[in-house]
């Protein structure tokens, strides 16, 4: 034990955590919202705390939790684990997979991960002493409830749940509900001394861009939009069978997410789905999932002209990719036209969709083109459906 607790001490001296969370390692509030902007912090600091909870204390069974179980693993489940392996802890630590179960070898705590949609998972686990609600606007009050009602009885510790998300629209149930011995923090990118210069930059240029983005993603206020450019794709919990026709759109990025979705059409209707949507992908890695994610040769891939080597890779690789005619004011007013169908599972189109606007000048008043933010998935949409669309009028003509 001696080695381990030396260990942590080197580990987590203070200069691991951002100033603003650190009188919020020891609270004990029942409720502990995290909310701000993009980039300061929150997620991060929600992982320390519960790491920090989970070598101190005993007899825990954390629950990580969001709207979505297929979520968890890109999000809560790999933040915890490289916080593991950055803090060298990883040893005192098993990992399982496939069911995204975390044990403490030290003490035997556990952290177990499910979706509020995986209502199965979420009935067979028991014995709950504390929850990171991750995202938490996405999920209802109802939901909420439900789980604030999994926590109860007699446990050894303090029982919390931690809640971190953007404030995104201040008609949101979150802010709209007082919860009693609920402490709340709100933290910007300022916040964060571990933010990189570019993208402190980009959060600076939403001033710009448009004041109510601004307010929400930098200032870390609750905010409104008004200036929505899609009305949130309807969701339906089926998909037809099969398609008369399947096309892709495709956003790269590094940094920035790679965005690659799935369009299935039939009847004139367009049916989403997300196969790709995370950052830190090479051009190999995105090579071989767009193959793992059922890509079959012949299918068109529309993709951002911007690059054309990653084009031409992609091409050689056997994948039918086009660039995409980007052509931003006649493309989204072409989208806007069509009958478009997404499912739950479509967490990064889902969550875009809801705060996808137009940049606003200083005066307030709108102009034609998209805030440069967040907009990922829905530039590969564009880029499928508008090109797509362009082709076949342009095959048609050729035809006749
Ligand atoms: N304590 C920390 N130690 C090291 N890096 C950190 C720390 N806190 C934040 N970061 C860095 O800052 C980035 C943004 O932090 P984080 O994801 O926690 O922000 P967030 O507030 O949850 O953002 P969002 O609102 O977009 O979800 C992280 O990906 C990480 O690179
Ligand atoms: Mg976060």
């Amino acid at each position: 034990m001696e080695t381990v607790n030396q260990k942590i001490n080197f580990n987590f001296i203070l200069d691991s955590f951002n100033d603003a969370y650190i009188p919020l390692l020891a609270n004990e509030a029942r409720y502990l919202l995290l909310y701000g902007g993009a980039g300061s912090g929150k997620s991060v600091f929600a992982a320390q705390k519960i790491l920090m909870r989970c070598l101190k204390e005993h007899n825990h069974k954390f629950l990580f939790i969001r709207k979505v179980a297929r979520t968890i693993r890109g999000s809560q489940f790999s933040l915890f684990k490289g916080l593991t392996v950055d803090a060298g802890l990883n040893e005192f630590f098993s990992i399982r997979e496939s069911d995204m179960k975390i044990t403490c070898k030290l003490n035997g705590n556990e952290i177990v991960t499910a979706g509020v949609d995986d209502r199965e998972k979420l009935k067979s686990i028991y014995g709950i002493t504390s929850v990171w609600v991750e995202e938490a606007t996405e999920i209802d009050a109802q939901d909420f409830r439900q789980i604030d009602l999994r926590l109860r009885g007699k446990t050894q510790n303090y029982k919390q749940i931690i809640l971190s998300f953007n404030p995104v629209d201040a008609n949101h149930w979150l802010n709209t509900t007082a919860l009693k011995n609920s402490i709340k923090l709100r933290t910007t990118f300022r916040d964060n001394k571990f933010i990189d210069e570019e993208y402190y930059e980009v959060l600076e240029s939403l001033k710009e861009q448009n004041p109510d983005y601004y307010k929400i993603y930098a200032l870390g206020e609750w905010g409104v939009k008004r200036t929505l450019i899609y009305k949130p794709f309807e969701i339906i919990a089926e998909y037809p069978g099969s398609f008369e026709e399947i096309i892709y759109g495709l956003d790269f990025g590094y940094n920035n997410k790679t965005a690659l979705v799935k369009i299935g059409i039939k009847d004139n209707q367009f049916y989403l789905s997300e196969l790709i949507y995370e950052s830190m992908l090479t051009s190999k890695d995105l090579t071989e999932k767009i193959f793992e994610k059922g890509y079959r040769k012949g299918e068109n891939v529309y993709c951002d002209s911007a690059e054309p080597g990653k084009i031409e890779e992609l091409k050689r690789a056997g994948i039918n990719s086009y660039p995409a005619d980007k052509s931003v004011k006649d493309g989204i007013d072409y989208v806007r036209t069509c009958v478009i169908f997404s499912n739950e599972r479509n967490s990064g189109i889902n969550k875009e969709v809801l705060s996808y606007s137009y940049k606003q000048d200083k005066d307030g008043n709108i102009l034609e083109d998209p805030v440069k933010f967040n907009d990922h998935a829905m530039d590969a949409i564009r880029y499928a459906l508008y090109t797509h669309k362009k082709k076949k009028k342009t095959a048609k003509i050729v035809w006749i």
